[in-house]
């Protein structure tokens, strides 16, 4: 089978940054006809920074990296410095990129890619709020129907909030964008807290990116590193969720995680529950399926996959 041609939409982020890294390494699977930043762990002007220091690091200085929406679609922006750090890559001490952003808009360079490339051939991997993809879908509904696949990392059920106690960060931050995107009837497959919090960064899975010695490995150690200390506190967990490479690891191993087709409606009206993800798992409801939504992993093949495809880097 020929690589698959993926748009990553994402707003790094440790855990964003070894998603792309997991797709950087991985060519004969993955082919990234772009990477599009938008605002959410932090504002814009570092998202779309860190997309870039990131391709730097892997050595692929040509991969096309946009510049996005900088605000959700009808809210303030909420950013989560208090995970990721103040520069949303804190951990390694990366230099700042030489490679140049993209002109023009992300949500243009979404839309023209769409609609230049056969209709189902490209995969949309949103890694963070749904503001680009949302904004894309309005200004050219055409668009739609040409989506092969969206693979995004948003929500939870059994796991519910982890910024709220009902929602998910990257739901949560632009409910609007995700309402606009869940009911878009593009295939949507889901990964939600109830899967990545299956995948940690345990001790011995960090010293394995460590012992890579390489400037990956050792980067990939340092944010695991720095990205655990929220969850440990938080959870008691055993390390750091890998949330996002749950994206990137299902396009080149789908075998590895297992989940149900169902219907998925966000909340967008009620202060309390803003950004819910309302995953109607047990099928109590007539509602359509509209998504797949994942709740399993089989985590240490994960890890081996992620460890043997960073060792290429
Ligand atoms: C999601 O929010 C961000 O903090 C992570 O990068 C991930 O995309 C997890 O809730
Ligand atoms: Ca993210």
């Amino acid at each position: 089978m020929s690589a698959r041609k993926i748009i990553i939409d994402t707003d790094p982020g440790q855990d964003d940054a070894v998603a792309i890294l997991l797709a950087l390494a991985s060519p004969e699977d993955i082919d990234i006809l772009g990477i599009t930043c938008v605002a959410g762990n932090v504002p814009l002007a570092l998202t779309s920074k860190n997309a870039r220091i990131i391709c730097e690091l892997a050595g692929k200085i040509d991969v096309p990296v946009y510049a996005g929406c900088a605000h959700p679609l009808g809210r303030a922006l909420v950013t989560a410095e208090h995970v990721h750090g103040k520069t949303g890559l804190n951990g390694p001490d990366l230099p700042d990129p030489k490679m140049p952003l993209q002109d023009g808009h992300a949500v243009d360079f979404i839309i023209e890619t769409l609609r230049a490339q056969e209709t189902g051939t490209v995969t949309l991997c949103p890694l963070g709020p749904l503001t680009n993809i949302a904004t894309a879908f309005e200004k050219a509904p055409d668009i739609i129907a040409r989506v092969g696949e969206i693979i995004l990392m948003g929500g939870a059920y059994f796991e519910v909030g982890n910024i709220t106690p009902a929602a998910e960060f990257n739901i949560y931050v632009d409910p609007q964008a995700a309402d606009i995107v869940f009911k878009s009837g593009a295939p949507i497959v889901v990964m939600p807290l109830d899967v990545t919090h299956k995948v940690l960064v345990t001790k011995a899975r960090n010293d394995a990116f460590r012992a890579l010695n390489t400037p990956v490995g050792t980067a990939v150690a340092q944010m695991t590193d720095f990205f655990e200390r929220f969850d440990k506190e938080k959870y008691g967990s055993d390390g750091a969720p890998l949330h996002d490479p749950c994206v990137t690891a299902y396009l080149i191993a789908p075998q590895l995680f297992s989940g149900r087709q169902i219907n998925v409606e966000i909340e967008t009206a009620s202060e309390l529950t803003m950004g819910m993800t309302v995953a109607d798992w047990w099928g109590v409801t007539d509602r359509a399926p509209n998504a797949l939504f994942i709740g399993d992993v089989d985590a240490d093949g994960f890890f081996a996959l992620l460890t043997e495809r960073l060792a290429r880097l």
